[in-house]
């Protein structure tokens, strides 16, 4: 047996414990496994393919990033192959992908991977690709399964710095709007908000209501406390309006989502009369070592993935279920997003010990 592993789309902390698991696996097996470099790159022959043994996977569980390396620019659907003149075309490469994969003797393939990455192995198994996904990303808006790995130190990465932002902002009696990563999911925002006791939550799920948003400010000043701390997640919009994007202005470019803690900062400054400041988190959020939760997940779900080669589940995803580790199909996983489940306890708790989510 001859297995292939790649990640896909952004990274996460984790995807290193994943490989090493899947791996050491499949090893004890007695399988061949091998690591695609840069998404698909490395199978169509713009990478490098690379045997994975015992050596190159020790002493990578505890280390961000992957050692496979990544991209969110390589769909083998619509891969961008420069031409002559210097544009960009999108081609389809999904032929000669599988042909090579099958030149190089591949059984069955583990792809890494958040939506983006699921939705192109769906496509792969569907034109006969073996191949099974593990869910991830730091946002932890995949359905099907109760966390991805990522998520809890992005969390843990994105409290600290609510931590820190508590000091300085009741120091000066400023508010300080952080802006977390989550696309247009708030769970790092709500999780982390929570877990650092920001006083204002913002989230995609919940449109806000500036008045709302500056209410709340004004009325915790009147309690004798001077200072905010306000997380806004990265896709959050005002009732009636759009989310904020950034970039674009460059041929080619695309936008993305971003922009929002300085749009507040503005609009809470001109509205309260505080001194607002603001910060993006940014991709502080995917960097660094995971958190023991997420070794353990990325371990189970690494673990997981090679026994769902081996009962040959084609287009299906390892997944949490707690306490379960099971395998749903990809499609299942990919009907609807994820999304803060606005009746979750945790969201209650959160309005009871005083949070304003804006509404
Ligand atoms: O999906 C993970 C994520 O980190 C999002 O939270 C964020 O919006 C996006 O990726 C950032 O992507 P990039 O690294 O391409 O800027």
């Amino acid at each position: 047996m001859r297995i292939a592993i790649t990640t896909g789309g952004g990274d996460a902390p984790g995807l290193n414990a994943v490989i090493r698991a899947a791996v050491l696996t499949a090893i004890d097996r007695g399988w061949h496994v091998l690591g695609v470099k840069k998404g698909y790159a490395g199978l169509l022959g713009d990478d490098e393919v690379i045997p994975l043994t015992r050596d190159e996977v020790r002493g990578i569980g505890h280390l961000g990033g992957t050692i496979l390396r990544t991209t969110n620019r390589g769909n083998p659907f619509s891969y961008p192959v420069r031409q002559p003149d210097g544009s960009v075309l999108e081609v389809d490469r999904s032929d000669e992908l599988l042909e090579n994969a099958r030149n190089l003797g591949i059984n069955a393939l583990i792809s890494i991977g958040g939506d983006g990455s699921l939705a192109i192995a769906q496509k792969l198994a569907q034109k006969g690709l073996r191949v099974v996904c593990v869910p991830k990303t730091i946002d932890n808006d995949v359905s099907g399964t109760l966390s991805t790995f990522g998520f809890d130190t992005a969390v843990n990465t994105a409290m600290e710095a609510i931590d820190k932002l508590h000091t300085t902002a009741e120091s000066h009696d400023r508010v300080i709007i952080m802006e977390v990563m989550g696309r247009h999911a708030g769970f790092i925002a709500l999780h982390s908000g929570v877990a650092g006791a920001a006083h204002v939550i913002l989230i995609p799920e919940i449109p806000y209501d500036l008045a709302r948003v500056c209410e709340a400010i004004v009325t915790r000043e009147k309690r004798g406390r001077f200072f905010d701390v306000v997380v806004a997640a990265e896709g959050a919009f005002p009732k009636g309006g759009i989310e904020s994007v950034m970039g674009g202005s460059l041929p080619g470019q695309a936008t993305r989502i971003g922009g929002i803690a300085e749009r507040l900062s503005g609009q809470i400054q001109e509205k309260t009369g505080k001194e607002c400041r603001s910060l993006v988190l940014g991709h502080l959020q995917r960097g660094g070592m995971p958190t023991g939760y997420d070794r353990l997940l990325a371990t189970r779900f690494g673990g997981a993935a090679v026994q769902a080669v081996e009962d040959a589940k084609w287009g299906h995803m390892v997944a949490l279920q707690s306490p379960n580790i099971v395998t749903i199909p990809i499609e299942d996983a990919l009907r609807a997003p994820k999304k803060v489940d606005l009746g979750h306890d945790l969201m209650r708790t959160a309005r009871r010990l005083g949070i304003s989510f804006g509404d």
